[in-house]
């Protein structure tokens, strides 16, 4: 065949055709970059480190449970009145802001068209300790979060989008106060106003079951009547149940694999747990992010450890504790012992039995339906007829004691039910070291109001687990020093 001929000016012409098209391919693909950069549906802040991750890292609740960055961070400017204060901001409320960083622990940033942030596991799971009113706070990962008021976080949410002056014209104008949003963000932040509000009126009716019990206070959530709204729809005017507890540590996961775990030994799988605390989080079955999920997973069950008692212990005491705690503790809490991880029945355990109420067949049943048509599909959940005998690996900081956080320190639990205090104060974080626990006698520091802790009201009995009520008091001093140690 001949080769085609082609004049210098044909050549020319082609050349030039084929620049336009590689202009327009590149322009399209610039653009169409541009576009993925600003409106990308969905990725998350990422971090390397294993405990930034949980502190910060998303485990996808933003999508359908998290709110718009800015208008998040706005809200408390706009409406400071409905923070409990003194903050400042989201510290009000317990969330606790390390220096330099734009957002609390337990608070996640990820793009879902918009910048979004939600809850991760450090918000429950995420506590502090200080040795006096005056030492720095030390923030310890897998502790029971004893700041936190959640219960206080929604309401304030709910507060803010019921508020007239909630409109998409204020917050962009708070907005401004920081940032400039393009032509584009604008329209979008405007849509957001408008979702927001109505994302978090319906959570607030699907919740409102809640402002007919008694208040949570700091460091406790109810953990399933939630679910049964805000998973299944129940109607909860047939369930006046109370399902409040005391958020408990989550560390060393490994040896609890196979226990009959939660406060109700309701589920002994360990994967099941983690996954259902990601739905309690907010996340769907769609929107989890199970990589980012599994980090965390593996690092609860292979490395993370409770900190030890950093304060004085006085050994030769606690080698007599530790007789005591052989003889009447260990079978039920030390790790191969012959009941640890199984479930006490509530005639013989004897204390509040709300919880376990609140968790009952019909709703074990549907938590079975759960991630349905998943191969990790719900399997494990059954109805209890007691509270677990849990590990007490650094029980020392899992103050107050009892799955309803009603006995505010160990020596107190070694006390019989009548002379446990029956009033006294949560959310404070400095340590007694003498009875073990928090400080719990203080209602308010520095303008800060602390929750009022009743032990009459319903779901916050402090009775039963009399077991070491009987002995000597040199014997409880001994055993109680013997646990800072656990
Ligand atoms: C809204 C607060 C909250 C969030 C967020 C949360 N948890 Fe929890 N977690 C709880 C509460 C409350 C319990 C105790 C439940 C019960 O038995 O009533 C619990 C229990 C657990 C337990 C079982 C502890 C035991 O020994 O019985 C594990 C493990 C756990 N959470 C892991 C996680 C992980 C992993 C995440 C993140 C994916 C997470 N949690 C997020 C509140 C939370
Ligand atoms: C027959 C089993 C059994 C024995 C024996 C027993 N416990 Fe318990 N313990 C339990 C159960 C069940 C719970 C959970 C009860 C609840 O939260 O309502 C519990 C809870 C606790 C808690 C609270 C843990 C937390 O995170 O809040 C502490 C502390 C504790 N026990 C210490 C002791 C000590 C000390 C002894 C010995 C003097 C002892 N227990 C003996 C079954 C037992």
């Amino acid at each position: 065949m001949q080769p085609e001929e082609i004049t210098p000016v044909e050549a020319d012409q082609r050349h030039r055709t084929w620049r336009a098209v590689s202009i327009v391919v590149i322009a399209l693909f610039a653009v169409s970059c541009y576009l993925y950069r600003v409106f990308n549906p969905n990725y998350p802040v990422v971090y390397n480190d294993i405990r930034e991750h949980f502190k910060y890292g998303s485990i996808g609740t933003e999508p359908m449970n998290g709110v718009p960055y800015w208008i998040w961070k706005v809200l408390p400017e706009m409406f400071p009145e409905k923070l409990p204060g003194p903050g400042p901001g989201y510290a009000s409320l317990g969330f606790l802001y390390e220096p330099g960083r734009d957002l609390p622990i337990g608070m996640a940033r990820r793009r879902v068209y918009l910048d979004r942030v939600g809850l991760n596991c450090a918000v429950c799971h995420t506590g502090t300790l200080r040795e006096t009113p005056s030492s720095p706070r030390r923030i310890i990962l897998g502790m029971p979060a004893n700041n936190l008021d959640l219960q206080a976080y929604f309401r304030f949410l709910a507060a803010c989008v019921s508020d007239g002056r909630f409109t998409a014209d204020n917050v962009l104008l708070a907005i401004q106060t920081h940032t400039r949003l393009d032509p584009l963000e604008r329209l979008a932040y405007r849509a957001a106003v408008w979702e927001t509000r109505e994302v978090v009126l319906q959570r607030k009716q699907l919740i409102s079951f809640m402002d007919s019990r008694p208040d949570w206070g700091p460091g406790r959530v109810d953990t399933f009547n939630p679910y049964k709204t805000v998973q299944f729809r129940f109607p909860m005017d047939h369930d006046a149940t109370i399902g409040t507890t005391d958020l408990p540590s989550i560390w060393n996961q490994k040896p609890r694999e196979g226990m009959q775990l939660h406060w109700d030994g309701n589920n002994t799988s360990l994967e099941e747990r983690n996954k259902s605390a990601a739905l309690g989080g907010g996340v769907t079955p769609v929107s989890v992010d199970l990589a980012a999920m599994k980090r965390i997973e593996d690092w609860l069950r292979d490395e993370l450890q409770p900190p030890p008692y950093p304060y004085a212990v006085d050994d030769n005491l606690a080698r007599q504790g530790e007789a005591l705690y052989q003889a009447h503790c260990a079978s039920c809490h030390a790790f191969g012992s012959a009941y640890v991880g199984k479930v006490t029945p509530i005639a013989e355990i004897g204390t509040d039995p709300h919880r376990l109420d609140s968790f009952t067949y019909e709703f074990a049943a549907n938590m079975g339906t759960l991630f349905a048509g998943y191969p990790y599909r719900f399997t494990h959940f059954r109805k209890t007829q007691g509270y677990a005998n849990m590990p007490l690996d650094g029980v020392w900081l899992r103050a107050p004691y009892l799955h309803n956080g009603s006995v505010p320190t160990l020596r107190d639990l070694l006390e019989p039910p009548e002379n446990r205090p029956k009033v006294f104060y949560r959310g404070y974080d400095v340590y007694d070291s003498h009875k073990a626990g928090f400080v719990s006698d203080v209602p308010e520091e520095n303008g800060r109001k602390y929750f009022r802790y009743d032990t009459a009201v319903p779901g916050n009995g402090n009775g039963g687990h009399l077991y070491g009520t009987k002995l000597k008091d040199a014997e409880k001093a001994a055993l109680v020093e013997y646990m800072k140690k656990l």
